[in-house]
């Protein structure tokens, strides 16, 4: 009698011509289709309890996010010669700090959101307690499923170290966290054109560049490689943040996800409101053009990460 053997799916993605609009799409979304997969794993437990928390943190997760944070992860670490399995939980632990960011940055004491992913916010659906506990369990269990990266022979534990600590880094008081303290700060104020750039850095862009440089440490990479994907990351940060900017004021709110027209009404410190919506969208072309510079066309992953660059200014969602 034959027996079936239940083989494991294989994490592997067949690239389409890259440089092509819907081509950088359609693999983001065949990047996403294997997150979400292991996303579900990392998240779920067999005795969920209490239930509600788990509710909340699959339902933020789940809403449709892009996943361009983890999938820019897969990519830096598979061109530095690592697997997608392998770099599968710190990618996945990239999404949970993200989404416990945007839990907490759309509750009432902070942007005062009731939309996010096409969806009510989390404390509009949870309450506001269980929707700050969702974060928080979001942000530990990132670092939970970050140190579940197995060590083998491709993959060492001084690497797994020093990625983490990177982006620990990359989503605390000197990146994220304290953006995200400069942006409440700066409502209802003139701030100066470098303390603008400072805020947008560190609020979106220091959790995106950690991203692609955390690939690469996981993958073991040189200084060479890692100063490579740090320019990057630094730039194509920075345009993703201009570009959230400029889609507040011309997005269309069913295809955001969100609402916009937010900024102004709270007086937010944003590139339209500093430079106006043209320089604005200029600077976040050039930047998108040293992004793409800094990481060459070397091979199918590199290529697909200028590809994710020119996607961060062009996208209208
Ligand atoms: C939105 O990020 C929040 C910012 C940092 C501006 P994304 O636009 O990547 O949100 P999702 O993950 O696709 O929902
Ligand atoms: C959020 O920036 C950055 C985070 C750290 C989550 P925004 O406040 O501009 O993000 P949106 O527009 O609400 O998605
Ligand atoms: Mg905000
Ligand atoms: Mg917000
Ligand atoms: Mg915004």
């Amino acid at each position: 009698m034959k027996t079936k053997v239940k083989r494991k799916k294989k994490m592997r993605i067949n690239y389409s011509k890259s440089g092509k609009r819907g081509g950088v799409e359609k693999q983001l979304a065949a990047l996403a289709g294997i997150i979400d997969r292991s996303l579900l794993e990392y998240v779920s437990e067999k005795k969920e309890y209490p239930p509600v928390i788990y509710r909340a943190m699959k339902y933020s997760i789940f809403a449709g996010g892009k996943r361009l944070r983890p999938a820019m992860l897969l990519l830096s670490a598979k061109a530095c010669g690592l697997s997608f399995t392998d770099a599968m939980p710190a990618a996945c632990a990239v999404e949970m700090i993200h989404t416990y960011s945007l839990i907490h940055d759309d509750l009432p004491a902070m942007d005062d959101d009731d939309m996010r992913r096409g969806k009510p916010t989390s404390h509009r659906k949870f309450g506001e307690a269980v929707a700050i506990l969702a974060g928080d369990a979001l942000l530990n269990r990132a670092f939970e499923t970050f140190f579940r990266c197995r060590f083998n022979k491709r993959i060492k534990p001084e690497n797994i170290l020093a990625s983490a600590a990177c982006l620990a880094g990359a989503s605390g008081v000197n990146g994220m966290i304290g953006g995200q303290v400069l942006d409440i700060n700066s409502e209802n104020k003139r701030i100066s054109r470098d303390a603008l750039s400072v805020l947008h850095e560190k609020k979106t862009g220091a959790l995106i560049k950690a991203s692609v440089v955390c690939g690469a440490m996981l993958a073991g990479a040189g200084p060479g490689a890692l100063k490579k994907f740090s320019v990057y990351g630094e730039k194509a940060g920075l345009a993703f943040q201009i570009t959230d900017d400029i889609l507040d004021v011309t997005g269309d709110e069913k295809k955001m996800g969100k609402k916009v027209n937010k900024d102004a009404a709270a007086f937010k410190s944003t590139y339209p409101a500093v430079y106006g919506l043209e320089r604005s969208a200029a600077m976040a072309r050039e930047l998108t053009a040293g992004a793409c510079s800094a990481m060459g066309k070397t091979d199918s992953n590199t290529r697909a990460l200028a590809d994710i660059a020119l996607f961060i200014t062009g996208r209208n969602f």
